[in-house]
């Protein structure tokens, strides 16, 4: 129980109520939610189950895991670069998850202040040009939520900010659910699922597809270690299959539920689909601002939405963190504080994406953009790739069914689908979108 709560307070945050949603928007729809699901399943089920049993076969940090069961089962002991490149992935993903954490502490106290009371769509635009367009704000906030991460990490309390995930999670997805009555009220609920679950196949581009899949990594936490660092905790008796797939239904249900709230605001009020990053900070604003008691259920929402944000946060600088610790024999607060500040230096590229640099454009776009394709579309589902390589081909027959206790049919399901169908997915895709891709 507490491992599921501590991987499901690591898999629902930003990327299922922010990310989802905008992502979605930009890609048109329908087909891209579609293999989004089909990823979930046939990729991200597998994936995520092989990173939990290297991780509770190896009981180590990521790096050191891999290399003693590469040593294990007799082969390289080389396996470490992969822990090692997930560290590093880590690191570059919340250098941006953190400012967009805090956005989400920033608009607590802006929705308190009454400035969206009733507003207008261009009202709540204004705001959030506002905003974005001071790096002082914005890295004022990236600051403060990066520091409460380095905090809990620090004095090693993650246990307790988990134990309330027992009751925030069920509450941020109630609050989802009365938004969802207040969307379906939009008169605008039906083109709002048409966009969602109405699949036009001729707008899907490989770029699309290799979005959906990264999107789907994300979402889960997987891909980068920190689900084989939390791993390395679970007890032997523990069912690694049931785990897995309450996290994934957990995450996708919320992700889903957040895109049939969002959209149908986004047409309600003429907004732009594919806004981008701030579609979330626009269409619930607006929301909240025209529903009675709006300013106390939106302060709320935001509250509950950064509390998710940091249990996420704080699972992306474990492995790193764990990895400083057991290697270099520091202090949790050290490596912690080491880590962290290193995120935090990263993350004033993407502060300053959105302001002073925002014309500085290269390959991708901005600076965020770039470490945003280079983690979500190259790191994660390389970096799953090898794990299911990993688990797949590397690690015999014998070490795997003993952590998935035993040979049964969902045993050869989960390994045909590691063996062959994750690989060849990940590759396949991977190899179509890069190549078709115009980098700059
Ligand atoms: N899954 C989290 C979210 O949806 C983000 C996250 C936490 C993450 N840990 C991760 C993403 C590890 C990739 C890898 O908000």
């Amino acid at each position: 129980m507490a491992f599921v709560l501590a991987v499901t307070g690591s898999a629902v945050g930003l990327g299922n109520l922010w990310k989802f949603p905008y992502t979605t928007g930009q890609y048109g729809g329908g087909a891209f939610v579609l293999v989004y699901l089909g990823c979930v399943i046939l990729i991200g089920m597998p994936v995520m189950m092989s990173e939990i049993l290297i991780g509770r076969r190896g009981r180590r940090n990521p790096v050191a895991t891999m290399a003693l069961l590469g040593a294990e089962e007799g082969k390289s002991t080389n396996w470490s670069w992969l822990g090692a490149i997930g560290v590093i992935a880590g690191v570059l993903i919340l250098s941006y998850y953190s400012v967009y954490g805090g956005y989400t502490v920033a608009y607590i106290v802006k929705i308190l202040s009454g400035v969206f009371s009733n507003a207008k769509a261009t009202d709540v635009i204004a705001v959030r040009d506002a905003f974005e367009g001071s790096w002082v704000s914005v890295g004022l906030f990236h600051t403060i939520f990066m520091g409460l991460s380095i905090f809990v990490v620090a004095r090693g309390v993650e246990g307790g900010l988990e134990r309330a995930n027992k009751f925030m999670v069920p509450t941020l997805f109630l609050l989802l659910i009365i938004l969802l009555g207040y969307s379906m009220n939009t008169g605008h609920f039906a083109e709002g699922l048409a966009f969602m679950f109405t699949p036009d196949f001729s707008k899907l581009t490989w770029e699309a597809v290799l979005a959906a899949m990264g999107q789907a990594f994300f979402s889960l936490s997987i891909g980068m270690g920190a689900v084989m660092a939390y791993g390395a905790y679970l007890p032997e008796e523990t069912s690694i299959t049931t785990s897995a797939a309450a996290v994934a239904v957990a995450d996708t249900t919320i992700a889903i539920t957040a895109g049939m709230v969002i959209f149908p605001l986004v047409f309600a009020n003429g907004l732009d689909i594919g806004a981008g990053p701030s579609l979330l900070f626009i269409t619930l604003p607006l929301a909240f601002g025209q529903m009675t008691g709006g300013t106390i259920f939106g302060a709320l929402f935001f509250v509950l939405l950064s509390f998710a944000a940091w249990t996420s946060a704080i699972s992306l600088l474990e492995s790193a963190v764990a990895w400083v610790v057991e290697k270099y024999k520091r202090s949790r607060a050290e490596a912690a504080t080491l880590i962290g500040v290193t995120c935090w230096a990263i993350g004033l590229g993407t502060v300053l994406s959105f302001n002073v640099l925002k014309d500085f454009r290269f390959l991708r776009g901005t600076i965020y953009d770039n470490i945003d394709f280079l983690t979500i579309n190259v790191m994660l589902p390389l970096g799953g790739l090898f794990i299911a390589i990993f688990a797949g081909w590397v690690m015999s027959r014998n070490s795997t069914a003993e952590e998935l206790g035993g040979a049964g049919t969902s045993y050869r399901l989960w390994r045909l689908l590691v063996r062959f169908a994750a690989p060849t997915g990940i590759l396949f895709i991977f190899l179509k979108a890069i190549g078709l891709l115009k980098l700059s």
